[in-house]
């Protein structure tokens, strides 16, 4: 029985101090007029619902997103995604950058690697059924080689 809540209290101790280590994310850039994507309204709608939280300046990162060590693989993912690909800042992108986003949307959202699944598990609501991957994929081939 001893071992046992000795085993406990370190457990619990050890998750304590695993909360002081948090990965920072850096605030991206305020976008100006005409930096954020434009897009037909149906691909816009397919993007902010299945994309956003990772690739933008939106926050919306969910309360367990902030408890370690779910925050390490939560905040991460939303560093990565923005360092990567930031829809509000998309027209600040050079042209070479953008036929590369475009032809890794088509690649990744035909595949379903992204949005990604893991993410998808938790957040229902950014699902994206099959006439919205549609529009996201077919606006993105528009683009290659425009
Ligand atoms: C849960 C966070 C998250 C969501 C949601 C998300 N992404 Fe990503 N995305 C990432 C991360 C992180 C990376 C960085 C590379 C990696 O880890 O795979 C990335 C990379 C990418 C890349 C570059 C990778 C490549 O192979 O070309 C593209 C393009 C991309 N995402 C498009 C999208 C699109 C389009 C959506 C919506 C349909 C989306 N992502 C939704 C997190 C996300």
């Amino acid at each position: 029985m001893k071992t046992l809540m000795l085993l406990f209290g370190w457990t619990f101790a050890a998750f304590a101090l695993l909360q002081f280590i948090q990965i920072d994310i850096p605030t991206p850039p305020t976008p100006k007029a005409g930096d954020r994507i434009s897009a037909p309204a149906p691909v816009m709608a397919a993007i902010k619902k299945g994309c956003y939280d990772c690739h933008s300046n939106r926050n919306n990162i969910p309360w367990y997103g902030n408890i370690a060590p779910i925050s390490f693989e939560v905040r991460q993912h939303v560093k990565d995604g923005r360092k990567w690909l930031n829809f509000d800042l998309f027209n600040r992108y050079t042209e070479e950058k953008k036929q590369k986003i475009y032809q890794g949307t088509v690649k990744t959202v035909t595949s379903g690697a992204m949005p990604i699944p893991l993410y998808l598990w938790k957040h229902t609501e950014a699902r994206l059924n099959p006439a919205e991957r549609k529009a996201i994929i077919g606006w993105a081939k528009g683009k290659i080689g425009e």
